[in-house]
């Protein structure tokens, strides 16, 4: 059947905070569906709508369009307090949360009090090799999952079930390992209360996206970024799902078929939170300058981010194992005023010129990064609303990275906000009438 619009997945090119949820939120206008697929509430999605914020860590960037199906599917890890009291916070601004425009997958693993524990005693644990986790459980519940003991949501309404999965003696012995403070009875109890509350959201969500995949219109929103998946990131310093755009087909249960497009979206400059290989870096007061002019600091930690110049083998390696076939280009505002910004072409590790990823993420501790420079730009570019008004230094930075890639851009983010979203592709607007009447008059001249 054809579809009447593409199925897009929109992911991280970079390591993350690339601006993922307002591409999202701008793009959902024209969606029927929107799905997060992977990580959990170690994501924080900022959006802005006439100088209003909202930040979302599980629920999809389309739920500030009342008519948007949102769905969280089955490779979400859902920490159901955090979902509830997300959805409360949404609701208090008077965002619509109804089961009719948030679904959520049964089979989501859930994160416990206990996931969380174990996370916070691991990162201590590792002292000085420590992952900088967002320590929201991330990691123990995929150990779990990943070992076949885990709870689902639907387990949650199922007292007998829940008790066997977590018996009391499991519990217990986590209880002073952890120093947790509730009695088993109240952990379990606290466990089915959410559990009712979470019941009126719960659906067959493979099912519900088969038929809208058919349909068209349905955009997957990645979590995280291909430097931060676990296979194909910077391991061990990664999270703990796949963050690749041909894993929003896997754990959303549809067919890899149904995905049309993959837009990447990259940051005009880099950034990285938590621990990890950073080649390109800008340390000391000039990272400061950028950290503070871009705000950078975590939408669910607030941690501070470090900063760094674009580093095109980064993405060269993103574009490939994304498959990305459009670019979305964020913060290009923040760069304004810097006299030159430097592209990092490819690295030097020990004396061999490396144009291509290390299989090894790790190797690139060692390496040197090469730049070319290219003039900055003086303009406050944050009001202009046409790409073609973009002084010609935005544009030529920005041809250098599509060039590179070999990938279009197609959207560019001069400021946080929806009116700040500037699409490259404009759409061709015909009048008919003025062009009957210019033809007419053409006939009549000759
Ligand atoms: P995500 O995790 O990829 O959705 O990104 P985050 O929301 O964690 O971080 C991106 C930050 O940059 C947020 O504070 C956004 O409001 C902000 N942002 C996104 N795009 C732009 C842009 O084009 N210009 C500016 N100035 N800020 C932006
Ligand atoms: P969004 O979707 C940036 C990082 C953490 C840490 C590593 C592992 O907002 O881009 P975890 O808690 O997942 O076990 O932490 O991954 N990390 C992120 N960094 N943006 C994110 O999400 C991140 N989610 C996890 O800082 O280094
Ligand atoms: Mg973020």
């Amino acid at each position: 059947m054809m579809r009447n619009k593409p199925n897009v997945v929109v992911v991280g090119a970079q390591v993350g905070d690339e601006g993922k949820g307002r591409i999202v939120d701008y793009l959902a206008k024209q969606s029927n569906v929107v799905v997060r697929f992977q990580g959990g509430n170690n994501a924080g999605h900022t959006i802005w709508v006439n100088d209003k914020k909202t930040v979302l860590h599980l629920i999809p960037s389309g739920i500030l369009y009342p008519d948007v199906i949102n769905v969280i599917a089955t490779g979400v890890v859902v920490d159901p307090f955090v979902l509830i009291s997300e959805m409360d916070e949404l609701r208090a601004q008077g965002v619509k949360v109804t089961p009719e425009n948030l679904k959520v997958s049964g089979a989501c693993h859930v994160i416990t009090s206990i996931h969380k524990a174990i996370d916070v005693h691991e990162e201590a644990g590792r002292g000085k090799n420590k992952i900088g986790t967002t320590q929201r459980g991330i990691g123990p519940v995929n150990v779990d999952r990943v070992a076949r003991r885990g709870i689902r949501l639907y387990d949650l309404n199922k007292p007998a079930k829940l008790q066997q999965l977590i018996p009391r003696d499991t519990y217990l012995s986590y209880f002073q390992k952890y120093e947790l403070t509730k009695s088993y009875e109240q952990f379990i109890a606290e466990l089915q209360e959410i559990g009712k509350t979470v019941a009126p959201f719960l659906t067959d969500t493979a099912l519900l996206l088969d038929k809208a995949c058919r349909k068209g219109g349905v955009m997957f929103e990645g979590a995280q970024a291909a430097l931060l998946d676990i296979d194909h990131g910077s391991y061990p310093y990664v999270t703990s799902s796949h963050c690749v755009a041909g894993y929003a087909a896997v754990v959303s249960g549809v067919s890899p078929l149904y995905i049309d497009e993959i837009m990447g979206v990259v940051k005009g400059y880099t950034t990285r939170v938590g621990t990890g290989p950073f080649p390109t870096e800008i340390t000391g007061d000039e990272g400061e300058k950028l950290r503070q002019k871009g705000a950078e600091f975590g939408a669910t930690t607030g941690r501070p981010r470090k900063v760094g110049w674009i580093d095109l083998v980064a993405l060269r390696y993103a574009t490939r194992v994304h498959g990305l076939t459009s670019i979305a280009i964020t913060k290009l505002d923040i760069l304004s005023g810097i006299d030159e910004l430097k592209v990092c072409t490819h690295y030097t590790i020990n004396g061999e010129k490396v144009e291509e990823m290390p299989v090894d993420h790790m190797e690139t501790i060692e390496a040197i990064p090469n730049y070319i420079t290219l003039k900055g730009w003086k303009q406050d570019i944050s009001k202009v609303t046409d790409v073609w008004e973009l002084p010609n230094e935005v544009r030529d930075y920005v041809s250098l990275i599509s060039q590179d890639l070999g990938v279009e851009v197609h959207l560019v983010g001069v400021g946080p906000d929806r009116n700040q979203t500037l699409s490259t592709i404009k759409p061709v607007e015909f009048d008919i009438d003025s062009l009957l009447i210019e033809a007419q008059k053409e006939i009549k001249l000759t």
